[in-house]
């Protein structure tokens, strides 16, 4: 018979064996497009040996959910979508301050959205707004090549834009602060009415309209360009349009969620997310948004923003808590449930 002693010690080395065999893992909360974050969790995983539980949802459902968890939270990093509702969990106490080795490594755009949030987010990419339109359902419906916002408007186009909620997106919120900014809330909100009236559906994700338009089922889809230019290199025939009036953009961000189980893996992964590596796997999934790291490759495919007409976008303002809340509940209130 083992003497108690012996017990205890061969329990304990047990424990210890136990705990050495249990890998580390990171729950990872994704909102850029689904084969991209799957990219990311398996080069990740595969690079540090961490177990990651990967969801995809868009910006506006993960920050929602970051909210609704954060007694109990239960995502350890959140990569991906537009810079906004990341700025608002920031603000929101929702996410942790976190100062990377790798920050010189970024472009300044990248550092500013940082510091303008006491270094709860960081930039991760960047991309203009736009839209896309499928040139044969074009050409079928009689329908002008459209080139400006207000084209969108013309009653000939009733049925055929598409757009996301922008609640649930971070591309369709981005659409609806640029037009307070490029036309004044209430030029901007009677531009949201007036398309209201020409849209056949608002989806849930943000990229959903040009895949639509990629597949035929729907002719213009409001989205960022690289969206767009996704549909068109992979053989789909998309036009992609920077519309005249100029646009506005958004700056992808990453944040570590406050008090994160995993709080040593999610900072691991924040590392090298911002790696050139990291950001060169984009090349791989055609996402061709404008990477970070200043190292990183960006596809010539990818739109040029240097020829796009930007608005000077106030990420301050549309990324606060109180300006997204009042700007969502004013869309619900006075667009959402306009006739069509
Ligand atoms: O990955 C594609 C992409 O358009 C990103 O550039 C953007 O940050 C994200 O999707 C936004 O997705 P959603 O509109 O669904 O929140």
């Amino acid at each position: 018979m083992m003497s108690l002693k012996k017990l205890a010690g061969a329990s304990a080395l047990a424990f210890v064996a136990a705990g050495a065999a249990q890998a580390d893992k990171l729950t990872f909360y994704c909102s850029a497009q689904e084969d991209w974050c799957q990219l990311m969790a398996n080069s990740f995983q595969d690079a540090t040996g961490i177990d990651v539980a990967m969801t995809r949802k868009s910006s506006g459902e993960t920050f929602a959910q970051i909210k609704a968890e954060s007694s109990n939270p239960k995502g350890d990093v959140w990569w991906g979508g537009t810079g906004d509702p990341h700025l608002q969990a920031a603000e929101e106490g929702l996410t942790a301050e976190y100062l990377s080795p790798m920050r010189d490594q970024l472009h300044p755009w990248a550092i500013a959205q940082a510091e303008s949030a006491g270094n709860k987010t960081i930039g991760i990419y960047s991309g203009a707004l736009g839209y896309g339109y499928n040139s044969d359902l074009l050409a079928a419906n009689n329908l002008p090549e459209p080139a400006c916002w207000k084209d969108l408007l013309k009653p000939e186009y009733k049925g055929h834009v598409q757009m996301a909620n922008p609640n649930s997106s971070g591309t369709a919120y981005t659409t609806l602060a640029t037009m307070m900014q490029l036309f004044g809330e209430e030029e901007g909100f009677d531009f949201m009415k007036g398309l209201h009236k020409n849209i056949n559906q608002y989806t849930k994700s943000g990229s959903a309209p040009i895949k639509a338009a990629g597949r035929g089922e729907n002719t213009v889809g409001i989205v960022f360009m690289h969206d767009a230019v996704k549909q068109a290199t992979s053989g789909f025939p998309v036009k992609v349009v920077a519309p005249c009036e100029g646009t506005g953009y958004e700056i992808g961000s990453m944040s570590i969620i406050d008090g994160a189980r995993n709080m040593e893996e999610a900072k691991k992964f924040y590392d090298w997310a911002l790696s050139p590596e990291a950001q060169n796997l984009a090349l791989q999934v055609s996402a061709f948004q404008v990477p970070s790291n200043m190292s990183a490759e960006t596809s010539p495919s990818a739109p040029d923003m240097s020829q796009i007409k930007l608005i000077d976008y106030d990420f301050k303002k549309y990324g606060s808590s109180d300006e997204r809340k009042r700007l969502l509940k004013k869309w619900d209130d006075e667009v959402s449930t306009l006739p069509q």
